[in-house]
């Protein structure tokens, strides 16, 4: 069955981003000057997802206004011939179909997930967690939908890490099917680095089945006295096959402040109306000279 929806857990409290999150969601953070969360959803519309859940909470309706049409801001740009910026500003608003429903407490992605049940349905669907940014040729998910047409079963994102990092993710335990393509076994969320079973962290970026909600409902809190996806994913794995696929592309930890500072530098770097003066002005900062 083709892949078609896809959900996106937005109701985090931003605590990293503080005092930046305090009245807008982080989701709405520029990475230069598109909100990260739009990123994401180019991401999925690119990779043919059509219908899009995000998971929002309390004090996110800045993120509803950004996908919706604004009237009053288009119609000033077209009075004033700003024809780029209204282009830009229209395209967001019919990028795909957005829905949205609150997480009324933030009690862990696995609730998080566990909120997008009804819509869903009884088909496969990708989530996307908006603090991984990737950049890549192909899109991310494409990629990983690629590699479910092949397989016919559920796909999970990875990427070795190093060790000192592996408690801030969930990690597998795999077998290697081919170069990138691991057979998982077992994963755990968050383990102290002398009990994780490889140096491979589950990046945000899932093609999961239907059944992960009932395993999900029977989901107690685990790490952080959370809900957590991957205790579900744990589950589906005694039942059925689930691929571990370390992507192409260069991902980055928007959640984390030096993650976004790299984002921004790399991404700024990439622009061709940006790179030239940038370059230069980061080669002042680091070998000295005029700014
Ligand atoms: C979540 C997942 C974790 C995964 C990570 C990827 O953790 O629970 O398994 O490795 O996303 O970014 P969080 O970063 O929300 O704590």
């Amino acid at each position: 069955m083709r892949v078609r929806k896809a959900v996106i857990p937005a109701a985090g409290l931003g605590v990293r981003f503080l005092p930046a999150t305090k009245a807008q969601p982080k989701e709405m953070i520029p990475l230069i000057d598109k909100p990260t969360i739009q990123y994401i959803i180019e991401e999925a519309v690119a990779s043919g997802i059509t219908d899009i859940l995000i998971i929002t909470g309390r004090g996110k309706r800045a993120i509803e206004d950004h996908f919706d049409h604004a009237p009053e801001l288009e119609h000033f740009l077209e009075q004033k011939g700003k024809v780029e910026a209204l282009e830009t500003v229209r395209a967001i608003g019919s990028l795909a179909n957005i829905y949205y429903v609150r997480q009324k407490d933030p009690r862990g992605l696995g609730h998080a997930v566990a909120c997008a049940e009804a819509f869903v349905g009884n088909e496969p669907f990708a989530v996307l967690l908006g603090d991984d940014v990737v950049v890549s040729e192909v899109p991310c998910l494409k990629q990983m939908l690629n590699l479910y047409e092949e397989v016919r079963g559920s796909v999970i994102a990875i990427e070795e890490v190093p060790e000192t990092d592996v408690s801030k993710y969930g990690v597998i335990k795999g077998r290697a099917l081919r170069p990138g393509i691991y057979v998982i076994e077992d994963l755990v969320e968050k383990p102290p680095v002398e009990e994780a079973p490889s140096r491979l962290a589950v990046i945000g970026r899932y093609i999961l089945p239907p059944r992960i909600f009932s395993l999900l409902a029977r989901t107690g809190p685990g790490a952080g006295g959370e809900i957590q996806l991957t205790d579900a994913l744990r589950e589906l794995v005694r039942e059925e096959a689930l691929y571990g696929y370390a992507f192409s592309g260069r991902r980055y930890d928007v959640g984390s402040n030096l993650g976004y500072l790299k984002a921004t530098v790399e991404m700024a770097l990439g622009r061709p109306d940006l790179r030239g003066p940038f370059l230069a002005y980061l080669q002042s900062v680091v070998c000295g000279g005029e700014r």
